[in-house]
């Protein structure tokens, strides 16, 4: 982890108070991985003292540019939006652990040949709801890029908050899911998510191998109880947080029984915030 004072390359509104930044600077892939977050000084001064952790969305193939995807919701995120191109930014990076990638490929640019790529090949599910969305979009370009198949569903509240939809569909199948039923289908993830469970049953196979999944805490409990915990399954957690890196315990969240470590609890931003679907209680 390192301080870095990227520079802003585009700071613009892609959806309903949904932001796209973009940064540039030197973010090694295997440093920034899938899953990991920054820390964000939104505020050129001292208000709001603390940092807001970011997801990375994506990182560009020669590591050059960095893409992060905010919603503008309170204080430090609308000081985020005021940023223009061509200023710093104070970042704290990268932050917390990353997506476990399923086995036989672990990230690294390697020489592995084409056969033994296919028969390591996985059926990913990643289920992102609204500001949890940004996260698994780097991460399918890394399991796309090593041969694994992807569908997405991806849940927001009306047609207004939809975003990278497009994105998304150039990894594989989308799904989206509003509320308000003005795009897509009408309702919430899971609803989607019973549909590609009933379509398994008709074709008696299994219609993801591992699934991943960032969003609100009613829609990762939702799959807590909707996902056996034999499948591989894994949340990113988005806990309010103060330092970032493990001293002050405000991100702490307990770990449902069977799954503590060394402490019944766990530090979202440091022990997480990947973690298996079961371990955490929500
Ligand atoms: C690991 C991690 C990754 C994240 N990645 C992203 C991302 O890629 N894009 C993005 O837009 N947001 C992300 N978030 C959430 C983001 O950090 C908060 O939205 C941000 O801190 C809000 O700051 P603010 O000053 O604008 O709002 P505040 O004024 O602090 O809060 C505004 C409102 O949002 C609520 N809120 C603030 N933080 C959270 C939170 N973490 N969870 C639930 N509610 C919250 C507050 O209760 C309040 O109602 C992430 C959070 C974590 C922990
Ligand atoms: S935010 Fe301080 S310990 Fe996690």
């Amino acid at each position: 982890m390192k301080k870095i004072f990227p520079n802003v390359v585009e700071n613009t509104l892609i959806a309903d108070n949904i932001f796209k930044l973009v940064l540039e600077d030197n973010f090694p892939h295997d440093e920034f991985k899938p899953g990991k977050f920054l820390h964000v000084k939104c505020s050129k001064g001292l208000d709001p003292l603390l940092r807001r952790p970011m997801s990375i969305c994506d990182i560009s193939d020669d590591e050059r540019y960095l893409t992060v995807l905010y919603r503008r919701e309170g204080r430090g995120t609308t000081l985020l939006s005021e940023y223009r191109a061509g200023e710093k930014i104070d970042i704290l990076a990268p932050l917390g652990n990353n997506f476990e990638l399923p086995a036989g490929y672990n990230g690294d640019k390697n020489a592995a040949g084409d056969l033994q790529q296919q028969c390591l090949s996985k059926k990913i599910l990643l289920i992102g709801g609204g500001i949890g969305v940004p996260p698994l979009y780097y991460l399918g370009r890394k399991l796309k890029a090593a041969g694994h198949s992807i569908i997405s569903i991806l849940g927001f509240n009306a047609a207004k908050d939809v975003f990278y939809e497009n994105e998304f569909k150039s990894l594989g199948e989308v799904f989206i899911t509003t509320v308000d039923g003005s795009y897509g289908m009408k309702g919430f993830v899971i609803d989607a998510l019973a549909e590609i469970e009933s379509a398994e049953i008709v074709d008696c196979e299994p219609s993801y191998d591992v699934m991943y999944s960032c969003g609100p805490k009613a829609m990762l409990k939702a799959l807590q109880s909707r996902i056996s915990s034999d499948k591989l399954a894994y949340m990113s957690l988005e806990e309010r947080m103060g330092c970032g890196v493990g001293a002050c315990l405000a991100c702490v969240c307990n770990y449902n029984e069977g799954f503590e470590r060394d402490k019944s609890y766990s530090r979202v931003c440091t022990e997480g915030p990947v973690y298996k679907l079961h371990e955490i209680s929500l």
